[in-house]
C-alpha cells in the first residue's frame, strides 16, 4: 500500500477495492499535457511573487518537463493507488527533482487545478471540433457547386412534395452545420476563462497572481467566484449540447445517405471504399459508415443525459461527483471528430445519379402546388385553386396518369381558366425557376447562396 499525498490523518490504508472505484487515472491521463502546462504556469506565476524561488522554479520546470518525457516514451506505469493524473504526475516530478517538487502544489487544490485542465484540454478540442467542422461545410459546398443545377424531389412527411435543387438540399445542411460552429464559438468563451487561483473553494492565503497564470496560459479571463471555479461545470454540459445537435445534425444526413443509396431511391452510389459487404449475401453493398455515425450519435445524446444527470441537485462546491464528468466529454470529443472526419472523407466519393433523381419528380403530383399557382395567375383565389388541383390529382390518380397526361379538355372540367399554357408551367424545370422567394429553391438563389458560402469558407 503506497502513501497517499493525503494520508497525514489517516491511521488506515485505503480498502483495495475502494482504491480501485475511486480511481480516475484509466479516464483521465489523457489530461496530462493540459496538466503540466497548467502546473508550468503555476510555477512560474509563484517565482514571479516569490512566493518560490527561481531555482526552484527552474528545477522544477525541468522536472515536469522530464515527466512529459516520460509519460510520452510510456515510462510512467499508471496505477490505481495514485488515483488520477494529478497524482501521478506529482509523485513522479518528486522522482525526478526531489523534495522541492513538493512545492508545486503551494497555493492549488486539485480541484481548481482539475477545473483548469479541463478547460485547457477543451479549448484545444474545440478549436479542432470547429475546424473539422468547417471542413465538412466545405464538402457540402462543393457537392452543391458539382451538381449546381440537379433536381430532385424535395420530401415532407418523406412523401414527394415539390421539385427543389439537390445543391439546395446540400446547402440546407450547410446551415445547420454553420450554427453548430457558431454555437461552439459562443461556448468557447465561456471555456475559455482560467480558474486556477480558487483553490479548493475558498480562495488562499498565498499572494498569487491569478492574472499572471491567466496570460501564461492565454485564457481570455479569470474567474470571479473560487466557489463557482470549482464547482462549475456548465461549459461542459454546454459543449456535449451542442455536440449532441451536431450529431443529431450527422444522423439525419445519414438517413438521408442510407435511403438514398437503397434500391428503391437510387439516388447516390457511396463508393466501395467507404461501404461493406455481408458475409452471407453476396449482392449487398451497404452504407455502414452512414450507419455508425447515425447509431453513434445516440452514445453523444447518452453522454448529455449523463453529465446532467451528474450536476443536477449538487451542492456548491466540489464534488468527488464530478470527476465522473470526463468520460462523457472525452468519449463526446472522440465520437464528434471522428463521425465528421469520416464524413468529409466519405462526401468526396459519392457519385449522384441525376437521371434517377429527376425521374422521381415526374411521379406523384410534385406540380400539383404549381397547378394551383397557374390558377392563381389566371384570378383564382388560392384556397379555390387548390380545391381544384387537388380534383385533378383524383381524376389522374383514377386513370393512372399525371397531370402534364391530362387532356386540355380534361382540364376545362375543372376550370375554365386552364389554358394550353398549363402545360409550360407545370414542367419541373420551370417550378425551379418561379421559386424566386429569397431562401428558395430557384436556380439564382441557389447560385448565389453557394458563392456566399463558398467566399465565406475561402473555396473558389
Ligand atoms: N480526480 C479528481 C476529479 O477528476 C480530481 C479532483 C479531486 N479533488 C478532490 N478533492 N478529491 O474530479
Amino acid at each position: 500500500m503506497s502513501e497517499k499525498l493525503w494520508g497525514g490523518r489517516f491511521s488506515l490504508g485505503t480498502d483495495e477495492l475502494v482504491e480501485e472505484f475511486n480511481a480516475s487515472i484509466d479516464v483521465d491521463k489523457r489530461l496530462y499535457t493540459s496538466d503540466i502546462e497548467g502546473s508550468i504556469a503555476h510555477v512560474k506565476m509563484m517565482a514571479n511573487e516569490s512566493i518560490i524561488l527561481q531555482d526552484e522554479a527552474k528545477t522544477l520546470i525541468f522536472g515536469l518537463e522530464e515527466v512529459r518525457k516520460k509519460i510520452e516514451n510510456n515510462e510512467i506505469t499508471f496505477s490505481a493507488s495514485l488515483e488520477d493524473i494529478h497524482m501521478h504526475i506529482e509523485d513522479a516530478l518528486g522522482k525526478v527533482v526531489g523534495d522541492v517538487g513538493k512545492k508545486l502544489h503551494t497555493g492549488r487544490s486539485r480541484n481548481d487545478q482539475v477545473a483548469l485542465d479541463v478547460r485547457i484540454y477543451l479549448k484545444k478540442e474545440t478549436r479542432i471540433i470547429i475546424d473539422l467542422l468547417t471542413g465538412f461545410q466545405k464538402s457540402l459546398v462543393r457537392m452543391a457547386q458539382n451538381h449546381q443545377d440537379v433536381i430532385m424531389p424535395g420530401y415532407t412527411h418523406l412523401q414527394r412534395a415539390q421539385p427543389v435543387l439537390f445543391s439546395h438540399h446540400m446547402m440546407a445542411y450547410y446551415e445547420m452545420f454553420k450554427r453548430d460552429i457558431d454555437r461552439f464559438e459562443d461556448c468557447f468563451k465561456r471555456i475559455d476563462v482560467m480558474p486556477l487561483g480558487a483553490a479548493a473553494l475558498a480562495g488562499t492565503t498565498y499572494p498569487l497572481n491569478r492574472e499572471f497564470t491567466r496570460q501564461v496560459l492565454s485564457f481570455a479571463k479569470v474567474s470571479d467566484n473560487s466557489i463557482d471555479s470549482v464547482s462549475d461545470r456548465d461549459f461542459v454540459m454546454e459543449f456535449i449540447s451542442h455536440a449532441s445537435i451536431a450529431m443529431i445534425h450527422f444522423s439525419r444526413l445519414s438517413e438521408e445517405m442510407v435511403l438514398w443509396s437503397s434500391s428503391e431511391f437510387s439516388f447516390i452510389s457511396i463508393s466501395d471504399a467507404f461501404t461493406t459487404g455481408s458475409s452471407i449475401m453476396p449482392q449487398k453493398k451497404n452504407p455502414d459508415v452512414a450507419e455508425l455515425v447515425r447509431g453513434k450519435t445516440g452514445r453523444v445524446l447518452g453522454n448529455l443525459i449523463t453529465i446532467l444527470t451528474l450536476m443536477k441537485s449538487l451542492p456548491l462546491a466540489y464534488n468527488k461527483d464530478m470527476q465522473e464528468d470526463k468520460e462523457p466529454l472525452f468519449d463526446t470529443v472522440d465520437t464528434l471528430k471522428i463521425c465528421t472526419d469520416v464524413y468529409t472523407r466519405m462526401f468526396g466519393n459519392i457519385t449522384i445519379h441525376k437521371d434517377r433523381m429527376y425521374a422521381a419528380c415526374t411521379k406523384g403530383f410534385l406540380n400539383a402546388t404549381d397547378l394551383a399557382d397557374y390558377l392563381v395567375s389566371k384570378g383564382m383565389t388560392f384556397r379555390k385553386a387548390h380545391s381544384i388541383s387537388g380534383k385533378a390529382v383524383a381524376l389522374c390518380l383514377d386513370q393512372g396518369k399525371e397531370l402534364n397526361d391530362m387532356t386540355i379538355e380534361e382540364f376545362k372540367t375543372l376550370s375554365e381558366l386552364i389554358e394550353k399554357d398549363v402545360y409550360g408551367f407545370i414542367e419541373i424545370d420551370k417550378m425551379i425557376s418561379r421559386r424566386i422567394s429569397y431562401g428558395g429553391t430557384g436556380y439564382d438563389n441557389v447560385r448565389k447562396a453557394v458563392l456566399k458560402a463558398a467566399g465565406e469558407l475561402g473555396l473558389k
